[in-house]
């Protein structure tokens, strides 16, 4: 018999028991729905609209119900569809008829969304840690390699040289803003839906106040039709999550490339490499590649919740049920992939030598030496074609610009003096671009300062939410 059955005169057909059913997956919300149900009804008790006896036998019979579940003993069945109702048959069957007043003044479409708030809200704390993770795993790369130089890139063409430690917190930066959308979005998750009933409210004397203070929430909803229509913190939780994914994705490709052949910047370590079935010499780098495809996955459970709510009318419609599975699956690919990145990063080697002589070639100091032309009195413009007929000279000549003679130089210019030599070095190329945010030392030192205030502020905020 259904909780619903009363009204019904057939059985459920076969097929749509299996295809009606979220059991499969939101028994991963077994401890939200109780949390949630506990609270419904210690508000019941308090404001007389059951018995104190009676919420005081099913606040028992649900913590027995936990523990059962806790230890794996339960089995939930597909013909009682889903996870709110598994558990309240299950309550009526360990307590009697009593556990039917549960219920009351309830509805599955607020009830539902209480347990996904309270999912989705600890979710995103343990984003913000996986986050800090990952910076405290690129910063503390970082801070030994101030004084590693390699080519930055533009067109995946040689650019300028820059400090390793630049390029590591430029990521360190993207994933400071993937937190603090996290402690944004945080604010429209920590919303109480419950007591909105099917949609219209209830007719029960509820204090929804009361079960939003249980639950640590801060706010409630204050439309009973939004609180259980509304899925826009599951699209803002996946936005952030794609951006995330597309932030490591970028990191992945340069940890990739990095250790191919053809660059040996970096050698990951074994641990987190695969071998070839067939050919011996291999050490491929799965983790990152995996880190980058899965990035496509997440991105899909974004744009699958959005098409799935585009066009739904006013209020709770089965399609929403549709929110679930997506965003399981990207709270599990962000959680691997956020712990296995750091963990990489942690771990790898740099090739500080290889790095240094990529700097080298590739004229990264010809900015430079029109910067110098230009400190002599010519117009940029001037000094970047003067310079653009050097590089060619060099190319033709299988040179580069520091092998160039004093009287070479002069050739193209009869600013260049003995002192070019230094303005163009590789330390001195770095050293230069003193600009802030720019990759000479004090720089460099500077915005690994404020990161690191920032890590503290989010462990700050992340003690703040364990508390509450
Ligand atoms: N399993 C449903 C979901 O996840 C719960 C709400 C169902 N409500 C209803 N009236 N059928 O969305």
């Amino acid at each position: 018999m259904k909780l619903w059955g009363g009204r019904f005169t057939k059985e459920t057909n076969q097929l749509v028991e299996a295809f009606n059913a979220s059991i499969l997956f939101d028994q991963q919300l077994a401890e939200e729905d109780i949390a949630g149900s506990l609270a419904h009804v210690a508000m019941l008790g308090r404001c007389g609209i059951i018995a104190k006896e009676e919420a005081e036998q099913i606040k028992e019979g649900l913590i027995t119900i936990r523990e059962r579940i806790r230890r794996g003993e339960i089995e939930f069945r597909i013909e009682d569809e889903d996870i709110h109702m598994n558990i309240e048959r299950l309550l009526i069957e360990e307590i009697g008829p009593v556990g039917g007043k549960l219920h009351t003044g309830r509805s599955r479409n607020d009830q539902a969304q209480v347990d996904f708030h309270l999912y989705v809200r600890r979710q995103t704390v343990q984003m913000v840690e996986l986050l800090v993770a990952l910076q405290e795993a690129l910063l503390s790369q970082a801070r030994e390699h101030v004084d590693t130089i390699l080519s930055g890139y533009t067109h995946l063409q040689k650019a300028q040289p820059v400090r390793l430690a630049h390029h590591l917190i430029a990521y360190v930066s993207m994933f400071e803003r993937d937190i603090e959308r996290l402690i944004d979005s945080y604010k429209r998750v920590d919303l109480c839906p419950l007591g909105a009933g099917a949609m219209a409210g209830t007719t029960f004397p509820i204090d929804r106040h009361d079960v939003a203070e249980q639950l640590g929430f801060a706010r409630l909803y204050d439309n009973s039709m939004d609180a259980v229509s509304d899925r826009d913190y599951v699209v803002e939780f996946l936005a952030h999550s794609s951006l995330i994914m597309v932030h490591l994705s970028r990191l992945a490709e340069e940890l990739i490339l990095w250790s191919s052949d053809e660059f040996r910047y970096i050698e990951l370590d074994d641990a987190f490499c695969t071998g070839s079935s067939m050919m011996p010499q291999k050490k491929n780098p799965d983790i990152p590649e995996l880190v980058r495809g899965k990035s496509g996955r997440v991105i899909g459970h974004l744009m699958g919740i959005l098409t799935t709510i585009k066009g739904l009318p006013l209020t709770y419609n089965k399609d929403l049920q549709e929110d679930k599975e997506g965003l399981f699956d990207t709270v599990h690919t962000l959680q691997g992939s956020l712990q296995l990145m750091a963990q990489m990063i942690a771990t790898m080697t740099v090739n500080k030598k290889r790095m240094a002589s990529g700097a080298e070639s590739g004229f990264t100091n010809a900015t430079d030496l029109a910067d110098y032309l230009v400190n002599k009195g010519l117009p940029f413009r001037e000094a970047h074609e003067v310079v653009g007929r050097l590089v060619l000279h060099c190319i033709q000549e299988k040179k580069t610009l520091n092998a160039c003679s004093l009287s070479e130089f002069q050739q193209f210019s009869s600013l260049v003096e003995e002192d070019i030599f230094k303005a163009i070095s590789l330390e001195q190329v770095v050293e230069a671009r003193k600009s802030y945010g720019g990759t000479a030392r004090v720089q460099v030192e500077a915005t690994w300062k404020r990161k690191q205030k920032q890590i503290e502020a989010a462990k700050v905020w992340l003690h703040e939410k364990s508390q509450s």
